[in-house]
């Protein structure tokens, strides 16, 4: 299955430059199988409808789509519940909603907020701005040498005044994984709750949330082969329960007079307005896809992928891997610098042979800033890669030292 699965993707067969593409930033968005984009379209062909309102038969086909994607998130995620998964825009908006929904009534005045120095702004940013709502105070977990969260710090860093713990489960700079049982473990001896950013883990690993015990699980869809605009907020129910809506409107109502109105059970409280149903069904269908194949057949690709291309570039002069060298803990991503050479022009010089690399702070300064540089070339690998792209990576970064050969 995983031999033929280029095939899938129709983008794959394409040109850039007129070179063959060579996508390695699958970090950044992943490339769309034909399952999803037939789903999708299929949906808009056969059964677009809105859904929860209407009492025409279209409608509750689309509701029955739509709340089945649900179930497969819910399978997905091994959740005991489909009243655990809300449909949000991506984990941005997932992250968003907890910091400014369920945030206020755990946080408050001289509470602190624990963070890691791995974190991506998305989870950054928005509790800042709940750390200068309730007069809180963020703090960051060190990492180690070699770029994993370091757990002694962690540890100690734990308080009482600790009331929310927020970390990506796998960081999209670096690759590694963080020991989230364990964290959570810790986390929930002083009582605070755990959230995850699973945007760069979902598309790799298995994730079951009930075995990880953490209280909230944040990604996007279109990282994990679906479309842009549908991500995913898991919450355990007792904590769903506890959380005002962060958006009003339409459909998240039950009764509404002039004054005041009361909301619908969960998850449906959660969802304003109508909501994205076709990236739902897209994100069904991606699912079905990755557990088509099966997430231990998909990371013992990109294990190898992972493999072939550390050992490849350990060979160019000059190049420096940030994070661990051992394939064995880094999932999906390879940061590196050459040096001498802005990471802007080895990633120019890469796309004119056709390989889309991203260069940058991968929007995680405060991570650039620990590891003491501005920016990195970061190729990122999917199942769908092949060992053919990692020679063509290492074939262009050749070319980048003969355009600088005295660096
Ligand atoms: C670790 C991590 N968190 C959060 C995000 C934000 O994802 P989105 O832009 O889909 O909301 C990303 C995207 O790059 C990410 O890598």
């Amino acid at each position: 299955m995983m031999k033929t699965v280029r095939n899938d993707f129709p983008i794959l067969n394409t040109q850039i430059n007129g070179r063959p593409l060579t996508y390695l930033d699958g970090a950044a968005t992943s490339q769309k199988p034909w399952p999803v984009l037939d789903a999708v379209q299929q949906y808009y062909l056969t059964e677009n409808a809105n859904v929860h309102r209407g009492v025409y038969t279209l409608s509750e086909v689309a509701t029955k789509s739509y709340e089945g994607a649900r179930e497969k998130v819910q399978n997905f995620l091994h959740a005991p519940s489909s009243r655990n998964i809300i449909f949000t825009r991506s984990t941005t908006e997932s992250l968003n909603w907890l910091a400014q929904a369920y945030g206020p009534t755990v946080v408050g005045q001289g509470d602190e907020i624990l963070l890691t120095y791995l974190e991506h702004h998305s989870n950054i940013v928005p509790w800042q701005v709940l750390a200068q709502r309730v007069g809180a105070t963020l703090k960051y977990v060190k990492l180690t040498a070699d770029g994993q969260i370091d757990l002694a710090d962690f540890a100690q860093q734990l308080s009482p005044k600790t009331k929310i713990v927020s970390f990506a489960h796998v960081s999209n700079v670096l690759g590694t994984e963080a020991p989230v049982k364990e964290m959570a473990r810790l986390a929930h001896q002083v009582g605070a709750t755990v959230v995850v950013d699973g945007a760069q883990a979902v598309a790799h690993l298995p994730v079951d949330v009930l075995d990880l015990d953490v209280d909230f699980y944040a990604f996007s869809g279109h990282k994990m082969l679906a479309p842009t605009g549908i991500g995913v907020l898991y919450g355990k129910e007792v904590l769903l329960e506890q959380m005002p809506p962060a958006q009003y409107g339409g459909e998240m109502i039950e009764e509404v007079g002039l004054q005041s109105s009361t909301y619908q059970e969960l998850p449906w409280r959660f969802e304003a307005g109508t909501p994205n149903i076709a990236g739902a069904v897209g994100l069904g269908a991606a699912i079905d896809y990755l557990e088509h194949l099966g997430m231990a057949a998909i990371a013992a690709k990109e294990s190898d992928l992972m493999k072939t291309a550390i050992a490849e570039l350990s060979t160019i002069p000059g190049l420096e891997i940030y994070g661990p060298v051992d394939p064995a803990d880094r999932h999906g991503v390879l940061s590196f610098n050459i040096s001498g050479v802005h990471p802007h022009d080895v990633a120019t010089i890469l796309d004119q042979a056709g390989v889309e690399v991203r260069a940058g702070h991968h929007c995680a300064q405060p991570l650039m800033r620990y590891l003491g540089q501005a920016a990195t070339v970061r190729a990122s690998f999917s199942f769908y890669n092949n060992q053919e792209d990692i020679v063509r990576l290492v074939q262009a970064l050749k070319t980048v030292k003969e355009y600088f050969p005295n660096d």
